[in-house]
Protein backbone atom coordinates (compact mmCIF):
# COMPACT_ATOMS: atom_id res chain seq x y z
CA UNK A 1 0.00 0.00 0.00
CA UNK A 2 2.39 2.35 1.21
CA UNK A 3 4.88 2.09 -1.95
CA UNK A 4 2.45 4.19 -3.79
CA UNK A 5 4.36 7.11 -1.84
CA UNK A 6 7.96 7.55 -1.86
CA UNK A 7 7.45 10.27 1.39
CA UNK A 8 4.74 10.48 3.90
CA UNK A 9 4.75 13.46 6.66
CA UNK A 10 2.22 12.88 8.99
CA UNK A 11 0.98 15.20 11.80
CA UNK A 12 3.56 17.52 11.63
CA UNK A 13 3.49 20.97 13.49
CA UNK A 14 5.80 23.33 14.23
CA UNK A 15 5.70 26.35 16.98
CA UNK A 16 8.20 28.89 16.88
CA UNK A 17 8.25 31.76 19.84
CA UNK A 18 4.86 33.67 19.22
CA UNK A 19 3.99 31.50 16.00
CA UNK A 20 2.11 28.45 14.59
CA UNK A 21 4.31 27.75 11.22
CA UNK A 22 2.69 23.93 11.06
CA UNK A 23 -0.45 22.31 12.50
CA UNK A 24 -0.94 19.10 11.98
CA UNK A 25 0.45 18.93 8.00
CA UNK A 26 0.07 15.43 6.18
CA UNK A 27 1.99 16.01 2.96
CA UNK A 28 2.41 12.07 0.64
CA UNK A 29 4.69 12.39 -2.42
CA UNK A 30 4.08 9.94 -5.33
CA UNK A 31 7.68 8.75 -6.67
CA UNK A 32 8.99 10.24 -10.20
CA UNK A 33 6.35 13.26 -10.05
CA UNK A 34 6.47 16.96 -9.53
CA UNK A 35 4.81 18.07 -6.60
CA UNK A 36 4.20 21.78 -6.10
CA UNK A 37 3.80 23.46 -3.01
CA UNK A 38 1.84 26.84 -3.02
CA UNK A 39 0.59 29.28 -0.63
CA UNK A 40 0.51 32.81 0.73
CA UNK A 41 3.60 34.23 2.28
CA UNK A 42 4.04 32.47 5.88
CA UNK A 43 1.79 29.91 5.01
CA UNK A 44 4.49 27.31 5.96
CA UNK A 45 5.93 25.47 3.29
CA UNK A 46 9.76 26.74 3.58
CA UNK A 47 9.05 25.85 7.12
CA UNK A 48 7.73 22.02 6.29
CA UNK A 49 10.50 21.49 3.94
CA UNK A 50 13.05 22.30 6.49
CA UNK A 51 11.95 19.68 8.52
CA UNK A 52 12.12 17.34 6.43
CA UNK A 53 15.65 18.15 5.13
CA UNK A 54 16.46 17.85 9.29
CA UNK A 55 17.75 21.64 9.46
CA UNK A 56 14.39 22.31 12.19
CA UNK A 57 12.98 19.79 14.05
CA UNK A 58 8.90 19.39 14.39
CA UNK A 59 7.07 19.01 17.35
CA UNK A 60 6.89 16.05 19.03
CA UNK A 61 4.47 13.59 17.78
CA UNK A 62 5.22 14.06 13.92
CA UNK A 63 6.10 10.89 11.60
CA UNK A 64 7.87 11.00 8.45
CA UNK A 65 8.06 7.71 6.27
CA UNK A 66 10.65 7.67 3.48
CA UNK A 67 10.53 4.79 1.28
CA UNK A 68 8.11 2.84 3.58
CA UNK A 69 10.07 2.78 6.48
CA UNK A 70 9.92 5.14 9.44
CA UNK A 71 12.70 7.63 9.74
CA UNK A 72 14.73 10.26 11.70
CA UNK A 73 16.22 13.20 10.30
CA UNK A 74 18.47 14.89 13.07
CA UNK A 75 19.81 17.22 11.16
CA UNK A 76 20.62 18.20 7.24
CA UNK A 77 23.68 15.30 6.97
CA UNK A 78 20.99 12.61 8.03
CA UNK A 79 18.97 14.28 5.43
CA UNK A 80 21.17 14.10 2.46
CA UNK A 81 22.14 10.51 3.84
CA UNK A 82 18.45 9.16 3.26
CA UNK A 83 18.76 11.05 0.02
CA UNK A 84 17.10 14.32 0.19
CA UNK A 85 18.20 17.72 -1.08
CA UNK A 86 17.28 21.07 -1.25
CA UNK A 87 17.90 24.07 -2.73
CA UNK A 88 17.32 26.97 -0.26
CA UNK A 89 14.74 30.18 -0.69
CA UNK A 90 17.70 32.30 0.30
CA UNK A 91 20.90 31.48 -1.43
CA UNK A 92 23.80 31.19 0.78
CA UNK A 93 27.05 30.55 -1.43
CA UNK A 94 30.79 30.93 -0.52
CA UNK A 95 31.69 34.41 -2.36
CA UNK A 96 35.56 33.68 -2.10
CA UNK A 97 35.53 29.94 -3.31
CA UNK A 98 35.48 28.36 -6.81
CA UNK A 99 32.44 27.42 -8.49
CA UNK A 100 33.85 23.68 -8.11
CA UNK A 101 34.74 24.07 -4.31
CA UNK A 102 31.24 25.24 -3.47
CA UNK A 103 29.41 22.24 -5.41
CA UNK A 104 31.86 19.72 -3.69
CA UNK A 105 32.13 21.69 -0.14
CA UNK A 106 32.32 18.98 2.43
CA UNK A 107 32.67 16.34 0.36
CA UNK A 108 35.64 17.03 -1.58
CA UNK A 109 37.24 14.35 -3.64
CA UNK A 110 41.00 13.05 -2.17
CA UNK A 111 44.00 12.67 -3.94
CA UNK A 112 46.78 10.16 -2.85
CA UNK A 113 48.36 11.44 0.59
CA UNK A 114 44.72 12.56 1.54
CA UNK A 115 44.83 15.54 -0.28
CA UNK A 116 41.54 17.64 -1.95
CA UNK A 117 42.31 16.53 -5.65
CA UNK A 118 41.59 20.02 -7.20
CA UNK A 119 42.05 18.25 -10.55
CA UNK A 120 39.63 15.86 -10.20
CA UNK A 121 37.02 18.20 -8.15
CA UNK A 122 36.99 20.82 -11.58
CA UNK A 123 36.54 17.89 -13.86
CA UNK A 124 33.65 16.26 -11.79
CA UNK A 125 32.05 19.40 -12.15
CA UNK A 126 32.79 20.10 -15.40
CA UNK A 127 31.24 16.75 -16.09
CA UNK A 128 28.02 18.17 -14.12
CA UNK A 129 27.53 21.08 -16.09
CA UNK A 130 28.11 19.45 -19.96
CA UNK A 131 25.33 16.73 -18.54
CA UNK A 132 23.35 19.43 -17.59
CA UNK A 133 24.45 21.96 -19.89
CA UNK A 134 25.24 24.69 -18.08
CA UNK A 135 27.55 27.02 -19.58
CA UNK A 136 29.85 28.44 -16.29
CA UNK A 137 33.62 27.91 -15.43
CA UNK A 138 34.16 25.91 -12.98
CA UNK A 139 37.32 27.89 -11.52
CA UNK A 140 35.31 30.55 -11.29
CA UNK A 141 34.98 32.32 -8.30
CA UNK A 142 31.21 32.50 -6.83
CA UNK A 143 31.42 36.31 -6.21
CA UNK A 144 31.96 36.92 -9.44
CA UNK A 145 28.83 35.44 -11.00
CA UNK A 146 25.66 37.02 -11.53
CA UNK A 147 22.55 36.39 -9.42
CA UNK A 148 21.44 33.91 -12.31
CA UNK A 149 24.38 31.99 -12.46
CA UNK A 150 24.74 31.66 -8.75
CA UNK A 151 21.28 30.24 -8.45
CA UNK A 152 22.36 27.79 -11.42
CA UNK A 153 25.31 26.44 -9.09
CA UNK A 154 23.26 25.94 -6.56
CA UNK A 155 20.65 24.27 -8.68
CA UNK A 156 23.82 21.78 -9.81
CA UNK A 157 24.64 21.33 -6.51
CA UNK A 158 21.71 20.06 -5.28
CA UNK A 159 20.87 17.56 -7.91
CA UNK A 160 25.24 16.54 -8.09
CA UNK A 161 24.03 14.52 -5.03
CA UNK A 162 21.62 11.94 -6.85
CA UNK A 163 18.97 12.30 -4.56
CA UNK A 164 15.58 10.85 -4.05
CA UNK A 165 13.51 13.81 -3.44
CA UNK A 166 14.69 17.04 -4.41
CA UNK A 167 13.10 20.14 -3.07
CA UNK A 168 13.29 23.65 -4.90
CA UNK A 169 11.86 26.60 -3.04
CA UNK A 170 11.58 29.38 -4.93
CA UNK A 171 14.35 28.48 -7.77
CA UNK A 172 12.83 30.82 -10.62
CA UNK A 173 12.74 33.74 -8.67
CA UNK A 174 16.27 35.10 -9.87
CA UNK A 175 16.69 33.68 -13.37
CA UNK A 176 14.47 34.59 -16.81
CA UNK A 177 12.72 32.68 -19.27
CA UNK A 178 15.19 31.21 -21.07
CA UNK A 179 16.67 29.93 -18.00
CA UNK A 180 13.10 28.39 -16.61
CA UNK A 181 13.06 26.81 -19.28
CA UNK A 182 16.43 24.62 -19.00
CA UNK A 183 15.63 24.23 -15.09
CA UNK A 184 12.21 22.68 -16.79
CA UNK A 185 13.97 20.62 -18.91
CA UNK A 186 16.58 19.06 -16.20
CA UNK A 187 13.35 18.49 -13.77
CA UNK A 188 11.76 16.27 -16.67
CA UNK A 189 15.09 14.76 -17.31
CA UNK A 190 15.69 14.07 -12.86
CA UNK A 191 11.91 12.75 -12.92
CA UNK A 192 12.10 9.91 -15.56
CA UNK A 193 15.06 8.83 -12.92
CA UNK A 194 11.97 8.02 -10.46
CA UNK A 195 13.00 10.88 -8.14
CA UNK A 196 10.60 13.35 -7.02
CA UNK A 197 10.96 17.20 -7.13
CA UNK A 198 9.14 18.92 -4.59
CA UNK A 199 8.31 22.66 -5.87
CA UNK A 200 7.99 25.70 -4.04
CA UNK A 201 6.95 28.78 -6.52
CA UNK A 202 4.29 31.64 -6.57
CA UNK A 203 4.10 31.80 -10.50
CA UNK A 204 1.09 29.84 -12.16
CA UNK A 205 2.25 29.11 -15.40
CA UNK A 206 5.09 27.00 -14.09
CA UNK A 207 2.38 25.09 -11.63
CA UNK A 208 0.84 24.05 -14.42
CA UNK A 209 3.45 24.03 -16.93
CA UNK A 210 5.62 21.24 -14.87
CA UNK A 211 3.68 19.90 -11.71
CA UNK A 212 1.86 16.47 -11.62
CA UNK A 213 0.52 17.34 -8.21
CA UNK A 214 -0.07 20.26 -5.99
CA UNK A 215 -0.99 20.90 -2.56
CA UNK A 216 -1.62 24.56 -1.22
CA UNK A 217 -1.14 26.01 2.36
CA UNK A 218 -2.75 28.66 4.42
CA UNK A 219 -1.84 29.65 7.59
CA UNK A 220 0.35 26.75 8.15
CA UNK A 221 -2.82 24.26 7.56
CA UNK A 222 -2.72 21.63 4.71
CA UNK A 223 -5.68 23.06 2.89
CA UNK A 224 -5.89 20.19 -0.31
CA UNK A 225 -3.59 18.43 -2.44
CA UNK A 226 -4.96 17.75 -5.72
CA UNK A 227 -3.77 16.29 -9.71
CA UNK A 228 -2.67 19.42 -11.73
CA UNK A 229 -4.91 17.99 -14.09
CA UNK A 230 -7.83 18.96 -12.03
CA UNK A 231 -7.05 22.80 -11.58
CA UNK A 232 -7.23 25.72 -13.35
CA UNK A 233 -6.10 29.41 -11.85
CA UNK A 234 -8.98 30.46 -10.58
CA UNK A 235 -9.75 27.28 -8.87
CA UNK A 236 -5.65 27.57 -7.20
CA UNK A 237 -5.92 31.13 -6.18
CA UNK A 238 -9.23 30.51 -4.45
CA UNK A 239 -7.92 27.97 -2.54
CA UNK A 240 -4.72 30.14 -1.91
CA UNK A 241 -6.61 33.15 -0.87
CA UNK A 242 -9.87 31.68 0.70
CA UNK A 243 -11.53 33.95 -1.15
CA UNK A 244 -12.03 34.43 -5.02
CA UNK A 245 -9.74 37.23 -6.61
CA UNK A 246 -11.94 39.41 -9.08
CA UNK A 247 -8.67 41.60 -10.57
CA UNK A 248 -5.14 39.96 -11.09
CA UNK A 249 -3.93 43.42 -12.77
CA UNK A 250 -5.41 46.53 -10.74
CA UNK A 251 -4.25 49.05 -13.13
CA UNK A 252 -6.00 52.35 -12.89
CA UNK A 253 -6.55 54.60 -15.61
CA UNK A 254 -4.55 57.60 -14.79
CA UNK A 255 -4.18 60.91 -16.61
CA UNK A 256 -0.35 61.21 -17.27
CA UNK A 257 1.18 64.84 -16.78
CA UNK A 258 4.34 66.01 -18.27
CA UNK A 259 7.82 65.11 -17.94
CA UNK A 260 9.27 64.50 -14.68
CA UNK A 261 12.07 62.94 -15.74
CA UNK A 262 14.27 62.79 -18.81
CA UNK A 263 17.02 60.74 -19.81
CA UNK A 264 19.27 61.72 -22.69
CA UNK A 265 21.90 59.19 -24.25
CA UNK A 266 23.10 57.14 -20.89
CA UNK A 267 26.44 55.29 -21.22
CA UNK A 268 28.09 53.17 -19.18
CA UNK A 269 30.98 50.97 -20.00
CA UNK A 270 29.48 48.43 -22.02
CA UNK A 271 26.20 47.60 -19.79
CA UNK A 272 24.54 50.97 -20.51
CA UNK A 273 24.54 52.20 -24.25
CA UNK A 274 23.40 55.36 -24.90
CA UNK A 275 20.37 55.04 -23.27
CA UNK A 276 17.33 57.55 -23.77
CA UNK A 277 13.89 57.98 -22.69
CA UNK A 278 11.44 60.06 -20.77
CA UNK A 279 8.75 59.44 -17.70
CA UNK A 280 5.64 61.15 -17.11
CA UNK A 281 3.92 62.17 -13.70
CA UNK A 282 1.29 59.16 -13.12
CA UNK A 283 2.98 57.13 -15.64
CA UNK A 284 4.18 52.74 -14.72
CA UNK A 285 6.98 52.84 -17.30
CA UNK A 286 7.75 48.83 -17.80
CA UNK A 287 11.07 47.70 -18.37
CA UNK A 288 11.34 44.18 -20.12
CA UNK A 289 14.33 41.95 -21.29
CA UNK A 290 16.28 38.97 -21.04
CA UNK A 291 18.46 38.53 -18.24
CA UNK A 292 21.82 40.55 -18.50
CA UNK A 293 19.89 43.10 -20.97
CA UNK A 294 20.94 46.34 -19.01
CA UNK A 295 17.57 46.89 -16.95
CA UNK A 296 18.99 46.61 -13.32
CA UNK A 297 22.29 48.44 -14.50
CA UNK A 298 20.26 51.90 -16.26
CA UNK A 299 18.07 51.50 -12.64
CA UNK A 300 21.46 51.52 -10.69
CA UNK A 301 22.86 54.17 -13.10
CA UNK A 302 20.13 57.02 -12.42
CA UNK A 303 20.49 55.83 -8.80
CA UNK A 304 24.34 56.84 -8.59
CA UNK A 305 24.86 53.36 -7.33
CA UNK A 306 27.67 53.65 -9.93
CA UNK A 307 27.90 57.15 -11.89
CA UNK A 308 27.12 57.76 -15.57
CA UNK A 309 30.44 57.89 -17.46
CA UNK A 310 28.07 60.26 -19.77
CA UNK A 311 24.48 61.34 -21.15
CA UNK A 312 21.94 63.69 -19.53
CA UNK A 313 19.65 63.18 -16.24
CA UNK A 314 17.02 65.86 -16.15
CA UNK A 315 14.60 65.62 -13.61
CA UNK A 316 11.75 68.32 -12.84
CA UNK A 317 13.32 70.72 -16.32
CA UNK A 318 16.62 70.90 -14.40
CA UNK A 319 19.54 68.55 -15.39
CA UNK A 320 20.73 67.17 -12.20
CA UNK A 321 24.06 65.32 -11.70
CA UNK A 322 23.94 62.18 -10.13
CA UNK A 323 27.34 60.42 -8.57
CA UNK A 324 25.98 58.85 -5.44
CA UNK A 325 22.79 57.62 -3.90
CA UNK A 326 22.45 60.63 -2.08
CA UNK A 327 22.17 63.12 -5.35
CA UNK A 328 19.15 60.63 -6.43
CA UNK A 329 17.47 60.79 -3.56
CA UNK A 330 17.73 64.46 -3.20
CA UNK A 331 16.71 64.73 -6.73
CA UNK A 332 13.53 62.61 -5.71
CA UNK A 333 14.52 59.21 -6.99
CA UNK A 334 14.01 55.89 -4.72
CA UNK A 335 15.39 52.45 -5.61
CA UNK A 336 14.17 49.13 -4.69
CA UNK A 337 16.70 46.86 -6.09
CA UNK A 338 16.03 43.48 -7.05
CA UNK A 339 18.48 41.44 -4.76
CA UNK A 340 16.69 42.73 -1.34
CA UNK A 341 17.66 39.72 0.47
CA UNK A 342 21.44 40.46 -0.16
CA UNK A 343 21.51 44.01 0.57
CA UNK A 344 18.17 45.15 2.23
CA UNK A 345 17.49 43.50 5.39
CA UNK A 346 19.18 44.67 8.54
CA UNK A 347 18.51 40.81 10.07
CA UNK A 348 18.58 41.66 13.60
CA UNK A 349 16.54 45.01 13.93
CA UNK A 350 12.53 44.92 13.92
CA UNK A 351 9.75 44.91 11.18
CA UNK A 352 9.10 48.45 12.20
CA UNK A 353 13.08 49.20 12.21
CA UNK A 354 13.22 47.99 8.82
CA UNK A 355 10.66 49.57 7.50
CA UNK A 356 10.73 53.33 8.76
CA UNK A 357 14.57 53.62 8.10
CA UNK A 358 14.75 55.30 5.22
CA UNK A 359 11.29 57.61 5.67
CA UNK A 360 13.26 58.24 9.09
CA UNK A 361 14.14 62.16 8.19
CA UNK A 362 10.08 62.73 7.87
CA UNK A 363 9.37 60.91 11.30
CA UNK A 364 11.98 62.97 13.51
CA UNK A 365 11.47 66.97 12.63
CA UNK A 366 14.51 68.71 14.60
CA UNK A 367 15.40 65.42 15.85
CA UNK A 368 12.25 64.48 17.77
CA UNK A 369 10.82 60.72 16.89
CA UNK A 370 7.32 60.67 15.99
CA UNK A 371 6.78 57.49 18.14
CA UNK A 372 2.88 57.57 17.53
CA UNK A 373 2.96 58.88 13.78
CA UNK A 374 5.51 56.18 13.23
CA UNK A 375 3.58 53.49 14.63
CA UNK A 376 0.43 54.33 12.41
CA UNK A 377 2.14 54.17 9.45
CA UNK A 378 3.82 51.06 10.18
CA UNK A 379 0.25 49.75 10.84
CA UNK A 380 -0.80 51.17 7.46
CA UNK A 381 1.63 49.24 5.70
CA UNK A 382 1.30 46.29 7.61
CA UNK A 383 -2.52 46.43 6.96
CA UNK A 384 -2.29 47.58 3.29
CA UNK A 385 0.07 44.78 2.34
CA UNK A 386 -1.04 41.86 4.00
CA UNK A 387 2.08 41.60 6.02
CA UNK A 388 2.31 37.95 8.42
CA UNK A 389 4.27 38.92 11.30
CA UNK A 390 3.28 38.53 14.91
CA UNK A 391 4.56 42.06 15.94
CA UNK A 392 5.71 44.83 14.27
CA UNK A 393 8.76 44.26 16.65
CA UNK A 394 9.70 41.02 15.46
CA UNK A 395 12.86 40.90 13.62
CA UNK A 396 12.72 40.67 10.49
CA UNK A 397 14.90 37.67 9.88
CA UNK A 398 12.34 35.77 11.71
CA UNK A 399 9.75 36.58 8.61
CA UNK A 400 8.99 34.22 5.73
CA UNK A 401 10.70 35.03 2.77
CA UNK A 402 7.89 36.94 0.64
CA UNK A 403 7.43 38.74 4.15
CA UNK A 404 10.32 40.28 4.14
CA UNK A 405 10.06 41.63 0.74
CA UNK A 406 7.00 43.15 1.33
CA UNK A 407 8.66 45.09 4.15
CA UNK A 408 11.45 46.10 1.97
CA UNK A 409 8.44 47.34 -0.26
CA UNK A 410 7.16 49.57 2.47
CA UNK A 411 10.30 51.39 3.38
CA UNK A 412 10.79 52.82 0.06
CA UNK A 413 6.76 53.31 0.06
CA UNK A 414 6.95 55.44 2.69
CA UNK A 415 9.70 58.11 1.65
CA UNK A 416 6.91 59.10 -0.74
CA UNK A 417 9.21 59.55 -3.96
CA UNK A 418 8.53 61.21 -6.98
CA UNK A 419 9.92 58.86 -9.49
CA UNK A 420 9.89 55.26 -7.83
CA UNK A 421 12.06 52.76 -9.48
CA UNK A 422 11.14 49.08 -8.46
CA UNK A 423 13.49 46.33 -9.74
CA UNK A 424 11.26 42.91 -9.88
CA UNK A 425 8.45 44.47 -7.46
CA UNK A 426 6.58 40.95 -7.06
CA UNK A 427 9.00 38.17 -7.00
CA UNK A 428 8.46 35.82 -4.86
CA UNK A 429 5.13 37.31 -3.41
CA UNK A 430 1.97 35.86 -3.54
CA UNK A 431 -1.08 36.43 -5.65
CA UNK A 432 -2.40 38.41 -3.45
CA UNK A 433 -0.05 40.35 -2.09
CA UNK A 434 0.88 40.75 -5.31
CA UNK A 435 -2.37 42.36 -6.56
CA UNK A 436 -2.07 44.41 -3.59
CA UNK A 437 1.56 45.81 -4.34
CA UNK A 438 0.21 46.76 -8.07
CA UNK A 439 -3.03 48.70 -6.26
CA UNK A 440 -0.18 50.57 -4.49
CA UNK A 441 1.59 51.23 -7.39
CA UNK A 442 -1.38 52.23 -8.91
CA UNK A 443 -2.63 54.46 -6.50
CA UNK A 444 1.05 56.04 -6.08
CA UNK A 445 0.47 57.01 -10.46
CA UNK A 446 -2.71 58.63 -9.10
CA UNK A 447 -1.43 61.49 -7.35
CA UNK A 448 0.99 62.14 -9.99
CA UNK A 449 4.07 60.01 -8.96
CA UNK A 450 5.82 58.11 -11.83
CA UNK A 451 6.97 54.47 -11.56
CA UNK A 452 9.65 52.65 -13.12
CA UNK A 453 8.92 48.79 -12.76
CA UNK A 454 11.66 46.45 -14.32
CA UNK A 455 10.12 43.09 -14.33
CA UNK A 456 11.01 39.27 -16.00
CA UNK A 457 7.39 38.48 -15.66
CA UNK A 458 5.30 39.19 -19.01
CA UNK A 459 1.76 38.84 -17.47
CA UNK A 460 3.17 42.32 -15.02
CA UNK A 461 4.58 44.31 -17.55
CA UNK A 462 1.76 43.80 -20.07
CA UNK A 463 -0.96 44.66 -16.69
CA UNK A 464 1.22 47.04 -15.24
CA UNK A 465 2.59 49.25 -18.04
CA UNK A 466 1.19 52.51 -19.79
CA UNK A 467 4.51 52.19 -21.84
CA UNK A 468 7.36 49.53 -22.42
CA UNK A 469 10.92 50.25 -22.91
CA UNK A 470 12.69 47.11 -23.99
CA UNK A 471 16.31 46.37 -23.55
CA UNK A 472 18.76 44.54 -25.68
CA UNK A 473 22.46 44.33 -25.04
CA UNK A 474 22.77 47.23 -23.04
CA UNK A 475 20.57 49.43 -25.64
CA UNK A 476 16.98 50.52 -25.77
CA UNK A 477 15.49 48.48 -28.42
CA UNK A 478 12.49 49.61 -28.38
CA UNK A 479 9.35 51.57 -26.44
CA UNK A 480 6.11 50.05 -27.30
CA UNK A 481 2.87 51.66 -25.90
CA UNK A 482 0.45 49.67 -23.74
CA UNK A 483 -2.48 49.41 -26.53
CA UNK A 484 0.45 47.61 -28.95
CA UNK A 485 2.41 45.72 -26.33
CA UNK A 486 2.24 42.05 -26.80
CA UNK A 487 4.40 39.67 -25.51
CA UNK A 488 5.57 38.51 -29.15
CA UNK A 489 6.22 42.25 -29.56
CA UNK A 490 7.94 42.47 -26.65
CA UNK A 491 10.22 39.28 -26.99
CA UNK A 492 11.19 39.88 -30.98
CA UNK A 493 12.59 43.24 -29.33
CA UNK A 494 14.13 41.52 -26.11
CA UNK A 495 16.27 39.29 -28.23
CA UNK A 496 17.72 42.03 -30.43
CA UNK A 497 18.36 41.83 -34.28
CA UNK A 498 17.76 38.19 -35.68
CA UNK A 499 20.55 36.48 -35.70
CA UNK A 500 22.01 37.58 -32.75
CA UNK A 501 20.23 35.46 -30.25
CA UNK A 502 21.63 33.55 -27.97
CA UNK A 503 22.27 29.83 -28.06
CA UNK A 504 19.43 27.95 -29.42
CA UNK A 505 17.35 26.27 -26.43
CA UNK A 506 16.58 23.41 -28.46
CA UNK A 507 13.70 21.46 -25.85
N1 LIG B 1 13.25 30.86 12.52
C1 LIG B 1 12.01 31.35 12.71
N2 LIG B 1 11.68 31.99 13.86
C2 LIG B 1 10.44 32.49 14.07
N3 LIG B 1 9.43 32.37 13.18
C3 LIG B 1 9.69 31.75 12.03
C4 LIG B 1 10.99 31.21 11.72
N4 LIG B 1 10.95 30.64 10.49
C5 LIG B 1 9.69 30.82 10.05
N5 LIG B 1 8.93 31.49 10.96
C6 LIG B 1 7.49 31.84 10.83
O1 LIG B 1 6.79 30.68 10.42
C7 LIG B 1 5.75 31.02 9.48
C8 LIG B 1 5.93 30.22 8.22
O2 LIG B 1 7.08 30.67 7.53
P1 LIG B 1 7.64 29.97 6.20
O3 LIG B 1 8.97 30.56 5.95
O4 LIG B 1 7.54 28.51 6.33
O5 LIG B 1 6.58 30.51 5.11
P2 LIG B 1 6.54 30.27 3.53
O6 LIG B 1 5.26 29.56 3.26
O7 LIG B 1 7.78 29.63 3.07
O8 LIG B 1 6.39 31.77 2.96
P3 LIG B 1 7.10 32.53 1.70
O9 LIG B 1 6.24 32.24 0.51
O10 LIG B 1 6.97 33.98 2.07
O11 LIG B 1 8.49 32.08 1.60
C9 LIG B 1 5.85 32.52 9.29
O12 LIG B 1 4.89 33.16 10.10
C10 LIG B 1 7.25 32.87 9.74
O13 LIG B 1 7.30 34.18 10.24
MG1 LIG C 1 9.42 30.35 1.98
Amino acid sequence: MSDEFLLQMQDVSKTFPGVRALAGVNLEVRPGTVHALMGENGAGKSTLMKILIGMYQADPGATIILGGEKVDIPDTAAGLGLGISMIHQELSPVPEMTVAENIFLGREPVARFGLVSRKQMVSSCRELFQRWEIDIDPRARMRTLSIAQTQMVEIAKAISFDSRIIIMDEPTSAITEREVEHLHRMIRQLKSTGASIIYITHKMDEVFNISDYVTVFRDGQLVKTLPASELDRDKLITLMVGRELTEMFPKEFVEIGEVVLSVRNLHRGSVVKDVSFDLRRGEILGFAGLMGAGRTEVLETLFGVVAAESGEIVVDGKSVRIRQPKDAIDAGLALLTEDRKLTGIMGVLSVRDNMIMAALPRYSPGGMLQKALIEDACQDQRKALALKTPSLNQHIQNLSGGNQQKVLISRWLLTLPEILMIDEPTRGIDVGAKSEIHRLMSALAKTGKAIIMVSSEMPEVLGMSDRVVVMHDGKVSGIVDRADATQERIMQLATGPAGVTGPADAA
